[in-house]
């Protein structure tokens, strides 16, 4: 098979409350796809669905009872998305140990498991979402910098593992998600110096990354791999 469309295809969204998720399911529904939208709680995804022609799922990433429920339920799969994060921020010393357990279950643990109980019902492909943190580690962003880069190669080991489903990993740069609103006031400057302070000058939009995403989830060659949608961010 030649590079495909997402037309006809069935595409499951974890973590389908972030903005980017709600972009990749319009696009994918314009497309022609059919998409399920899974959360923590899908009532409150029920708004969203709605809009652009998406079923609700509940699938919690830290509770792999939920996952299972899921999969004895569902039907074939063409994709699976995974764009949940729960980041645990803040200098190392001031860590508390479970906010970093929840952190690793939403972007690592959380995957193994989609992995373990959905592998056998995919046709197609795993796209798991890692971020630049894991290339430019800060002060205060340990946590997110190793759930990160676990991901990508979380996205190689699977690849050999599931193949021949390919599994593959994409690394946002910073996207104006909706996930920067809560610098209030702030929002705008940050914006701009990251902008200002990336090769391409810009920051990303959840379009750039669903159109990067429907590439990674089309293409029959691409697996195991990492694509950074950053700007350059990480070189930065
Ligand atoms: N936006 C950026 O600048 C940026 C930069 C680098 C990387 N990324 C990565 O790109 C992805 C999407 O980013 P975004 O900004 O659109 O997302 P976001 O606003 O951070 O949303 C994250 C989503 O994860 C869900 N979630 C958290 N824990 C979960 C769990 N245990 N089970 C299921 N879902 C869970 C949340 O759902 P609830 O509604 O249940 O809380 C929320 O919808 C994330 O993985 C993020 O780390 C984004």
């Amino acid at each position: 098979m030649d590079i495909t469309t997402l037309a006809g295809q069935d595409l499951l969204i974890v973590g389908g409350g972030s903005g980017i998720a709600r972009a990749l399911a319009a696009d994918a529904v314009a497309e022609g796809a059919t998409v399920t939208l899974a959360g923590r709680d899908p009532q409150r995804l029920a708004p969203v669905a709605a809009q652009v022609g998406a079923a609700t799922a509940r699938i919690d990433l830290t509770d792999e009872g939920s996952i299972a429920a899921f999969a004895a339920t569902s039907g074939p799969l063409d994709h699976v998305v995974s764009l949940a994060a729960a980041p645990a921020n803040g200098p190392v010393a001031e860590l508390d140990r479970d906010a970093v357990h929840t952190a690793f279950d939403a972007k690592v643990v959380g995957p193994l498991l989609l992995a373990k109980h959905l592998a056998p019902l995919v046709r197609g492909s795993f796209l798991l979402f890692s971020g630049v943190a894991a290339w430019r580690p800060a002060p205060g962003r340990s946590v997110m910098a190793t759930t990160n880069g676990a991901v990508a190669f979380l996205a190689e080991a699977l690849a050999v593992e599931l193949a021949p489903v390919r599994v593959n990993a994409l690394s946002p740069g910073i996207v104006d998600s909706g996930q920067w609103d809560r610098l209030g006031d702030g929002k705008d400057a940050f914006l701009a110096a990251t902008a200002a302070a990336n090769p391409a000058r810009r920051t990303g939009t959840p379009a750039q990354v669903s159109a990067a995403a429907r590439s990674l989830l089309t293409n029959p060659f691409v697996t195991g791999t990492t694509l950074h949608v950053d700007g350059g961010g990480r070189l930065a």
